[in-house]
Protein backbone atom coordinates (compact mmCIF):
# COMPACT_ATOMS: atom_id res chain seq x y z
CA UNK A 1 0.00 0.00 0.00
CA UNK A 2 0.91 3.09 -1.26
CA UNK A 3 1.87 6.17 1.52
CA UNK A 4 2.34 8.77 -1.43
CA UNK A 5 -0.59 11.05 0.96
CA UNK A 6 0.90 11.17 4.39
CA UNK A 7 -1.12 11.16 7.53
CA UNK A 8 -0.25 14.81 8.27
CA UNK A 9 -1.33 15.96 5.17
CA UNK A 10 -4.55 14.47 5.24
CA UNK A 11 -4.95 15.76 8.97
CA UNK A 12 -4.19 19.11 7.66
CA UNK A 13 -6.37 19.06 4.96
CA UNK A 14 -9.26 17.88 7.22
CA UNK A 15 -8.70 20.33 9.55
CA UNK A 16 -8.50 22.78 7.04
CA UNK A 17 -11.90 21.72 5.53
CA UNK A 18 -13.47 22.03 8.74
CA UNK A 19 -12.82 25.63 9.09
CA UNK A 20 -15.61 28.59 8.79
CA UNK A 21 -16.75 30.01 5.81
CA UNK A 22 -14.64 30.07 2.29
CA UNK A 23 -11.71 28.26 3.72
CA UNK A 24 -10.35 27.64 0.14
CA UNK A 25 -7.49 25.10 -0.70
CA UNK A 26 -5.51 24.67 -3.64
CA UNK A 27 -3.23 21.65 -4.69
CA UNK A 28 -2.80 19.55 -6.79
CA UNK A 29 0.21 19.10 -10.03
CA UNK A 30 -1.79 21.23 -12.93
CA UNK A 31 -0.55 19.29 -15.76
CA UNK A 32 -2.56 19.07 -19.04
CA UNK A 33 -5.88 19.82 -17.86
CA UNK A 34 -7.29 23.01 -16.55
CA UNK A 35 -8.09 23.34 -12.83
CA UNK A 36 -11.68 22.34 -11.45
CA UNK A 37 -13.38 24.25 -8.89
CA UNK A 38 -15.18 22.72 -6.19
CA UNK A 39 -17.95 24.23 -4.02
CA UNK A 40 -18.04 21.92 -0.61
CA UNK A 41 -20.79 22.06 2.00
CA UNK A 42 -20.49 19.48 4.98
CA UNK A 43 -23.93 20.41 6.21
CA UNK A 44 -25.24 19.14 9.31
CA UNK A 45 -24.79 16.08 11.61
CA UNK A 46 -22.54 13.27 9.69
CA UNK A 47 -22.47 15.15 6.73
CA UNK A 48 -19.70 17.62 8.76
CA UNK A 49 -17.70 13.66 9.26
CA UNK A 50 -18.09 12.56 5.92
CA UNK A 51 -17.35 14.80 3.72
CA UNK A 52 -13.69 15.44 5.33
CA UNK A 53 -13.30 12.06 3.91
CA UNK A 54 -14.55 12.29 0.46
CA UNK A 55 -12.62 15.66 0.00
CA UNK A 56 -9.38 13.71 1.52
CA UNK A 57 -9.95 10.82 -0.69
CA UNK A 58 -10.82 13.25 -3.66
CA UNK A 59 -7.85 15.29 -3.20
CA UNK A 60 -5.94 11.62 -3.48
CA UNK A 61 -7.37 10.91 -6.70
CA UNK A 62 -6.44 14.30 -7.86
CA UNK A 63 -2.76 14.05 -6.77
CA UNK A 64 -2.50 10.46 -8.37
CA UNK A 65 -3.96 11.64 -11.59
CA UNK A 66 -2.09 14.90 -11.88
CA UNK A 67 -5.30 17.44 -11.51
CA UNK A 68 -5.19 20.76 -10.23
CA UNK A 69 -8.31 21.16 -7.92
CA UNK A 70 -9.18 24.24 -5.93
CA UNK A 71 -11.49 23.54 -3.03
CA UNK A 72 -13.66 25.92 -1.68
CA UNK A 73 -15.78 25.32 1.45
CA UNK A 74 -19.12 26.80 2.61
CA UNK A 75 -20.29 26.77 6.25
CA UNK A 76 -23.73 26.68 5.35
CA UNK A 77 -26.22 24.54 7.69
CA UNK A 78 -27.66 24.64 10.89
CA UNK A 79 -25.02 26.18 13.49
CA UNK A 80 -24.73 28.96 10.71
CA UNK A 81 -28.35 29.63 10.30
CA UNK A 82 -28.97 29.23 14.07
CA UNK A 83 -26.06 31.49 14.56
CA UNK A 84 -26.86 34.75 12.13
CA UNK A 85 -30.26 33.54 9.83
CA UNK A 86 -28.13 32.65 6.66
CA UNK A 87 -29.25 29.99 5.11
CA UNK A 88 -29.19 29.90 0.97
CA UNK A 89 -27.34 33.56 0.80
CA UNK A 90 -29.23 35.14 -2.41
CA UNK A 91 -26.05 35.24 -4.29
CA UNK A 92 -25.29 31.95 -4.16
CA UNK A 93 -26.85 30.99 -7.28
CA UNK A 94 -25.20 33.01 -9.82
CA UNK A 95 -21.88 32.25 -7.69
CA UNK A 96 -22.48 28.78 -8.58
CA UNK A 97 -22.90 29.03 -12.24
CA UNK A 98 -19.60 31.90 -12.57
CA UNK A 99 -17.20 30.15 -10.78
CA UNK A 100 -17.72 26.54 -9.94
CA UNK A 101 -17.53 23.08 -11.80
CA UNK A 102 -19.33 21.21 -8.96
CA UNK A 103 -20.92 21.15 -5.21
CA UNK A 104 -20.13 18.34 -3.11
CA UNK A 105 -22.98 18.01 0.09
CA UNK A 106 -23.12 16.36 3.07
CA UNK A 107 -26.51 16.63 4.26
CA UNK A 108 -29.10 18.95 6.21
CA UNK A 109 -31.32 18.76 9.25
CA UNK A 110 -30.45 19.25 12.58
CA UNK A 111 -32.72 18.58 15.51
CA UNK A 112 -32.71 22.15 17.33
CA UNK A 113 -34.46 23.34 13.90
CA UNK A 114 -37.72 21.66 13.41
CA UNK A 115 -39.45 23.45 10.69
CA UNK A 116 -35.88 21.95 8.58
CA UNK A 117 -35.45 26.10 7.13
CA UNK A 118 -31.78 25.29 6.40
CA UNK A 119 -32.27 22.26 4.92
CA UNK A 120 -35.17 23.36 2.37
CA UNK A 121 -33.10 26.46 1.60
CA UNK A 122 -30.33 24.71 1.26
CA UNK A 123 -31.00 21.47 -0.37
CA UNK A 124 -34.36 21.52 -2.29
CA UNK A 125 -33.12 25.69 -3.29
CA UNK A 126 -29.76 24.69 -4.97
CA UNK A 127 -31.67 22.17 -6.57
CA UNK A 128 -34.43 24.04 -7.89
CA UNK A 129 -32.46 27.19 -8.55
CA UNK A 130 -29.42 25.40 -10.63
CA UNK A 131 -31.92 23.52 -12.10
CA UNK A 132 -30.58 19.81 -11.48
CA UNK A 133 -33.44 17.96 -12.90
CA UNK A 134 -32.03 14.68 -12.64
CA UNK A 135 -31.14 13.10 -9.94
CA UNK A 136 -29.41 10.02 -10.01
CA UNK A 137 -29.33 7.25 -7.78
CA UNK A 138 -27.34 4.13 -8.03
CA UNK A 139 -28.07 1.23 -6.01
CA UNK A 140 -25.33 -1.59 -7.02
CA UNK A 141 -24.74 -4.49 -4.62
CA UNK A 142 -20.89 -4.64 -4.36
CA UNK A 143 -20.10 -7.56 -2.28
CA UNK A 144 -23.17 -10.49 -1.92
CA UNK A 145 -22.54 -10.32 1.80
CA UNK A 146 -23.80 -7.10 2.08
CA UNK A 147 -27.46 -7.69 1.14
CA UNK A 148 -30.38 -8.48 3.42
CA UNK A 149 -31.93 -10.23 0.33
CA UNK A 150 -31.60 -15.00 0.52
CA UNK A 151 -29.92 -15.73 -1.89
CA UNK A 152 -29.12 -12.44 -4.14
CA UNK A 153 -25.49 -11.64 -5.22
CA UNK A 154 -23.97 -8.52 -6.93
CA UNK A 155 -25.68 -9.65 -10.74
CA UNK A 156 -28.94 -9.24 -9.11
CA UNK A 157 -28.96 -5.91 -7.67
CA UNK A 158 -27.74 -3.04 -10.23
CA UNK A 159 -30.60 -0.53 -10.18
CA UNK A 160 -30.23 3.09 -11.30
CA UNK A 161 -32.97 5.17 -10.09
CA UNK A 162 -33.16 8.55 -11.52
CA UNK A 163 -35.69 11.34 -10.01
CA UNK A 164 -37.25 13.52 -11.18
CA UNK A 165 -35.66 16.62 -9.05
CA UNK A 166 -36.86 19.93 -9.70
CA UNK A 167 -40.92 19.22 -9.28
CA UNK A 168 -43.45 17.07 -8.14
CA UNK A 169 -44.66 17.50 -4.18
CA UNK A 170 -41.45 19.22 -3.93
CA UNK A 171 -42.66 22.30 -5.93
CA UNK A 172 -43.80 23.67 -2.53
CA UNK A 173 -47.04 24.64 -3.45
CA UNK A 174 -50.16 24.94 -1.18
CA UNK A 175 -51.14 26.49 1.81
CA UNK A 176 -53.21 26.29 4.75
CA UNK A 177 -56.61 27.65 5.38
CA UNK A 178 -58.06 28.22 8.77
CA UNK A 179 -55.00 27.30 10.55
CA UNK A 180 -54.62 25.87 14.01
CA UNK A 181 -58.48 25.49 14.14
CA UNK A 182 -60.77 22.93 14.44
CA UNK A 183 -61.67 23.03 10.90
CA UNK A 184 -58.15 23.41 9.13
CA UNK A 185 -57.53 22.58 6.26
CA UNK A 186 -53.46 21.88 4.80
CA UNK A 187 -52.77 21.81 0.78
CA UNK A 188 -49.50 20.54 -1.26
CA UNK A 189 -49.96 20.48 -5.13
CA UNK A 190 -48.44 18.05 -6.81
CA UNK A 191 -46.87 19.90 -9.84
CA UNK A 192 -46.07 17.86 -13.04
CA UNK A 193 -45.21 20.06 -16.25
CA UNK A 194 -44.92 18.00 -19.78
CA UNK A 195 -41.60 19.82 -19.78
CA UNK A 196 -40.54 18.25 -16.35
CA UNK A 197 -41.76 14.80 -17.20
CA UNK A 198 -40.69 14.64 -20.48
CA UNK A 199 -36.60 15.94 -19.97
CA UNK A 200 -36.70 13.39 -16.96
CA UNK A 201 -37.83 9.93 -18.51
CA UNK A 202 -35.49 11.12 -21.45
CA UNK A 203 -32.50 11.55 -19.07
CA UNK A 204 -33.41 8.18 -18.31
CA UNK A 205 -33.66 6.48 -21.27
CA UNK A 206 -29.97 8.35 -22.26
CA UNK A 207 -28.46 7.65 -19.16
CA UNK A 208 -29.86 3.21 -20.22
CA UNK A 209 -28.13 4.00 -23.80
CA UNK A 210 -24.54 5.59 -22.16
CA UNK A 211 -24.38 2.91 -19.80
CA UNK A 212 -25.12 -0.45 -21.89
CA UNK A 213 -28.37 -0.90 -20.21
CA UNK A 214 -31.15 -3.03 -21.52
CA UNK A 215 -34.17 -2.37 -19.67
CA UNK A 216 -35.89 0.35 -17.84
CA UNK A 217 -38.84 0.32 -15.83
CA UNK A 218 -40.82 3.83 -15.37
CA UNK A 219 -43.14 3.99 -12.09
CA UNK A 220 -45.97 5.94 -11.25
CA UNK A 221 -49.76 5.72 -9.34
CA UNK A 222 -51.50 6.84 -12.73
CA UNK A 223 -54.07 4.61 -11.40
CA UNK A 224 -54.70 6.75 -8.56
CA UNK A 225 -53.80 10.27 -9.45
CA UNK A 226 -55.67 10.21 -12.40
CA UNK A 227 -54.17 13.86 -14.29
CA UNK A 228 -50.53 14.51 -12.99
CA UNK A 229 -49.34 10.85 -13.28
CA UNK A 230 -51.88 10.97 -16.75
CA UNK A 231 -49.50 13.03 -17.82
CA UNK A 232 -46.68 11.02 -17.03
CA UNK A 233 -48.29 8.30 -18.98
CA UNK A 234 -48.57 9.55 -21.95
CA UNK A 235 -45.29 11.24 -22.00
CA UNK A 236 -43.74 7.79 -21.67
CA UNK A 237 -45.13 6.16 -24.26
CA UNK A 238 -44.34 8.85 -26.27
CA UNK A 239 -40.52 8.97 -25.71
CA UNK A 240 -40.28 5.11 -25.37
CA UNK A 241 -40.90 4.95 -28.94
CA UNK A 242 -37.68 6.92 -29.51
CA UNK A 243 -35.76 4.42 -27.76
CA UNK A 244 -37.02 0.80 -29.35
CA UNK A 245 -33.61 -0.53 -29.06
CA UNK A 246 -34.37 -0.33 -24.94
CA UNK A 247 -37.31 -2.84 -23.26
CA UNK A 248 -39.09 -0.42 -21.29
CA UNK A 249 -42.23 -0.97 -18.95
CA UNK A 250 -44.50 0.15 -16.58
CA UNK A 251 -45.40 -0.22 -13.06
CA UNK A 252 -47.36 1.17 -10.37
CA UNK A 253 -44.93 2.22 -7.21
CA UNK A 254 -46.40 0.07 -5.02
CA UNK A 255 -45.60 -2.68 -6.99
CA UNK A 256 -42.57 -1.63 -7.53
CA UNK A 257 -41.32 -1.42 -4.26
CA UNK A 258 -42.69 -4.78 -4.25
CA UNK A 259 -40.86 -6.32 -6.92
CA UNK A 260 -37.47 -4.47 -6.03
CA UNK A 261 -37.33 -6.89 -2.58
CA UNK A 262 -38.61 -9.51 -4.05
CA UNK A 263 -36.83 -9.83 -7.56
CA UNK A 264 -34.08 -6.82 -7.59
CA UNK A 265 -32.63 -8.38 -11.00
CA UNK A 266 -35.99 -7.60 -13.27
CA UNK A 267 -34.84 -3.73 -12.88
CA UNK A 268 -31.83 -1.98 -14.60
CA UNK A 269 -32.83 1.83 -14.95
CA UNK A 270 -36.44 2.84 -12.98
CA UNK A 271 -37.51 6.29 -13.55
CA UNK A 272 -40.02 7.90 -11.56
CA UNK A 273 -41.41 11.31 -10.03
CA UNK A 274 -39.58 13.27 -7.16
CA UNK A 275 -41.11 11.78 -4.09
CA UNK A 276 -41.26 8.15 -5.35
CA UNK A 277 -37.86 8.59 -6.31
CA UNK A 278 -36.96 9.75 -2.64
CA UNK A 279 -38.52 6.86 -1.15
CA UNK A 280 -37.29 4.12 -3.76
CA UNK A 281 -33.60 5.28 -3.57
CA UNK A 282 -33.50 4.33 0.54
CA UNK A 283 -35.37 1.10 -0.49
CA UNK A 284 -32.48 0.57 -3.12
CA UNK A 285 -29.82 1.91 -0.33
CA UNK A 286 -31.21 -1.32 1.91
CA UNK A 287 -30.86 -3.62 -0.69
CA UNK A 288 -27.00 -3.03 -1.21
CA UNK A 289 -25.95 -2.96 2.34
CA UNK A 290 -27.52 0.41 3.79
CA UNK A 291 -27.71 3.99 3.33
CA UNK A 292 -23.68 4.44 3.96
CA UNK A 293 -23.10 3.19 0.67
CA UNK A 294 -25.31 5.36 -1.31
CA UNK A 295 -24.25 8.13 -3.68
CA UNK A 296 -26.21 10.46 -5.81
CA UNK A 297 -25.54 13.16 -8.42
CA UNK A 298 -28.05 16.30 -8.50
CA UNK A 299 -27.52 16.80 -12.26
CA UNK A 300 -28.23 19.57 -15.32
CA UNK A 301 -26.03 18.11 -18.33
CA UNK A 302 -23.63 20.38 -18.75
CA UNK A 303 -24.21 22.52 -15.99
CA UNK A 304 -22.90 22.63 -12.58
CA UNK A 305 -24.43 19.91 -10.58
CA UNK A 306 -24.70 19.00 -6.83
CA UNK A 307 -23.18 15.69 -5.50
CA UNK A 308 -24.06 14.04 -2.11
CA UNK A 309 -24.67 11.19 -0.22
CA UNK A 310 -28.54 9.77 -0.26
CA UNK A 311 -28.52 9.85 3.24
CA UNK A 312 -28.90 12.56 5.94
CA UNK A 313 -27.32 14.08 8.82
CA UNK A 314 -28.02 10.89 10.99
CA UNK A 315 -28.59 12.87 14.24
CA UNK A 316 -28.52 9.42 16.04
CA UNK A 317 -24.89 8.31 15.02
CA UNK A 318 -23.53 12.00 14.66
CA UNK A 319 -20.23 13.54 15.96
CA UNK A 320 -19.08 9.85 17.34
CA UNK A 321 -16.77 8.90 14.54
CA UNK A 322 -18.97 6.12 13.33
CA UNK A 323 -20.24 7.31 10.30
CA UNK A 324 -19.64 5.13 7.02
CA UNK A 325 -18.06 7.57 4.76
CA UNK A 326 -18.48 5.62 1.29
CA UNK A 327 -21.66 6.89 0.40
CA UNK A 328 -20.14 10.55 0.42
CA UNK A 329 -16.68 9.28 -1.38
CA UNK A 330 -18.87 7.58 -3.94
CA UNK A 331 -20.52 10.97 -4.81
CA UNK A 332 -17.42 12.55 -5.33
CA UNK A 333 -16.87 9.75 -7.85
CA UNK A 334 -19.80 10.49 -9.61
CA UNK A 335 -18.76 13.93 -9.65
CA UNK A 336 -15.52 12.63 -11.13
CA UNK A 337 -16.95 11.81 -13.80
CA UNK A 338 -19.75 14.49 -14.09
CA UNK A 339 -16.32 16.73 -14.60
CA UNK A 340 -14.84 14.32 -16.63
CA UNK A 341 -12.16 12.75 -14.63
CA UNK A 342 -12.94 9.12 -15.32
CA UNK A 343 -10.16 7.98 -14.31
CA UNK A 344 -10.18 9.19 -11.10
CA UNK A 345 -13.63 8.11 -10.83
CA UNK A 346 -13.10 4.45 -11.78
CA UNK A 347 -10.16 4.86 -8.63
CA UNK A 348 -12.39 5.66 -6.10
CA UNK A 349 -14.61 3.02 -6.95
CA UNK A 350 -12.07 0.27 -7.15
CA UNK A 351 -10.62 1.09 -4.04
CA UNK A 352 -14.47 1.33 -2.28
CA UNK A 353 -14.96 -1.96 -3.52
CA UNK A 354 -11.46 -3.01 -2.14
CA UNK A 355 -12.02 -1.50 1.17
CA UNK A 356 -15.43 -3.46 1.08
CA UNK A 357 -13.49 -6.92 0.06
CA UNK A 358 -11.00 -6.53 2.59
CA UNK A 359 -13.51 -5.48 5.49
CA UNK A 360 -12.02 -2.09 5.83
CA UNK A 361 -14.95 -0.80 6.99
CA UNK A 362 -17.31 1.12 9.42
CA UNK A 363 -19.08 -0.57 12.12
CA UNK A 364 -22.49 -0.99 9.91
CA UNK A 365 -21.15 -2.94 7.46
CA UNK A 366 -19.56 -5.11 9.98
CA UNK A 367 -15.92 -3.74 10.35
CA UNK A 368 -14.26 -1.70 12.92
CA UNK A 369 -13.05 1.39 11.69
CA UNK A 370 -13.96 4.88 12.44
CA UNK A 371 -15.38 7.63 9.88
CA UNK A 372 -11.64 8.78 9.60
CA UNK A 373 -9.95 5.62 9.27
CA UNK A 374 -12.23 4.31 6.55
CA UNK A 375 -11.76 7.70 4.87
CA UNK A 376 -7.77 7.32 5.45
CA UNK A 377 -7.50 3.87 4.23
CA UNK A 378 -9.42 4.69 0.84
CA UNK A 379 -7.05 7.62 0.62
CA UNK A 380 -4.31 5.78 0.61
CA UNK A 381 -5.39 2.98 -1.56
CA UNK A 382 -6.40 5.89 -4.37
CA UNK A 383 -2.79 7.32 -3.46
CA UNK A 384 -1.00 4.99 -4.58
CA UNK A 385 -3.09 3.79 -7.97
P1 LIG B 1 -30.78 9.47 7.90
O1 LIG B 1 -30.41 9.09 6.52
O2 LIG B 1 -30.04 10.62 8.47
O3 LIG B 1 -30.60 8.21 8.87
C1 LIG B 1 -31.38 7.03 8.75
C2 LIG B 1 -30.67 5.88 9.47
O4 LIG B 1 -29.53 5.47 8.71
C3 LIG B 1 -30.14 6.26 10.85
O5 LIG B 1 -30.28 5.18 11.73
C4 LIG B 1 -28.67 6.54 10.61
O6 LIG B 1 -27.83 6.33 11.72
C5 LIG B 1 -28.34 5.58 9.48
N1 LIG B 1 -27.29 6.16 8.62
C6 LIG B 1 -27.45 7.17 7.74
N2 LIG B 1 -26.29 7.46 7.14
C7 LIG B 1 -25.38 6.62 7.65
C8 LIG B 1 -23.97 6.45 7.45
N3 LIG B 1 -23.27 7.21 6.57
N4 LIG B 1 -23.33 5.50 8.16
C9 LIG B 1 -24.00 4.73 9.03
N5 LIG B 1 -25.33 4.84 9.27
C10 LIG B 1 -26.01 5.79 8.58
O7 LIG B 1 -32.36 9.76 7.88
P2 LIG B 1 -33.31 10.38 9.01
O8 LIG B 1 -32.91 9.87 10.36
O9 LIG B 1 -34.68 10.16 8.51
O10 LIG B 1 -33.03 11.95 8.93
C11 LIG B 1 -32.17 12.66 9.81
C12 LIG B 1 -32.08 14.10 9.34
O11 LIG B 1 -31.45 14.17 8.05
C13 LIG B 1 -33.44 14.79 9.16
O12 LIG B 1 -33.30 16.12 9.57
C14 LIG B 1 -33.71 14.70 7.67
O13 LIG B 1 -34.57 15.69 7.20
C15 LIG B 1 -32.30 14.87 7.14
N6 LIG B 1 -32.07 14.30 5.80
C16 LIG B 1 -31.27 15.03 4.97
C17 LIG B 1 -30.92 14.52 3.74
C18 LIG B 1 -30.03 15.34 2.85
O14 LIG B 1 -29.51 16.35 3.26
N7 LIG B 1 -29.82 14.95 1.63
C19 LIG B 1 -31.34 13.24 3.36
C20 LIG B 1 -32.15 12.51 4.25
C21 LIG B 1 -32.49 13.04 5.48
C1 LIG C 1 -32.99 13.18 0.19
C2 LIG C 1 -33.70 13.74 1.40
C3 LIG C 1 -34.40 15.05 1.07
C4 LIG C 1 -35.44 14.74 -0.01
C5 LIG C 1 -35.03 15.77 2.27
C6 LIG C 1 -34.02 16.04 3.33
C7 LIG C 1 -35.71 17.03 1.88
O1 LIG C 1 -34.57 12.80 1.93
O2 LIG C 1 -32.13 13.87 -0.38
O3 LIG C 1 -33.23 12.02 -0.16
O4 LIG C 1 -36.55 14.32 0.31
O5 LIG C 1 -35.11 14.91 -1.19
MN1 LIG D 1 -34.35 10.82 1.07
Amino acid sequence: MGTFLTRFDMDEFTALTRLGSHATFRGGMAKASSPKHLAVIPGDGIGKEVIPEAVKVLRAAALAGGRDLAITEFDWGADRFLRDGTTLPPDAIEMFRRDYDAILLGALGDPRVSSNRQGTDILIGLRFQLDLYANVRPCVLFDRRLTPLKGRGESDIDIWVVRENTEGLYASMGGFFKKGTADEVATQEDINTRKGVERIIRYAFDLARRRGRKRLCMSDKSNALAYGHDLWQRVFRQVRSEYTEIESSHMYIDNLLLQMVRDPSQFEVIVTCNLFGDIASDLGAGLIGGLGLAPSGNIHPGRVSLFEPVHGSAPDIAGQDLANPVGAVLAAAMMCEHIGWGTESRAIETAVRAAIRENKTTKDLGGSLTTRGAGDWLANLVASS
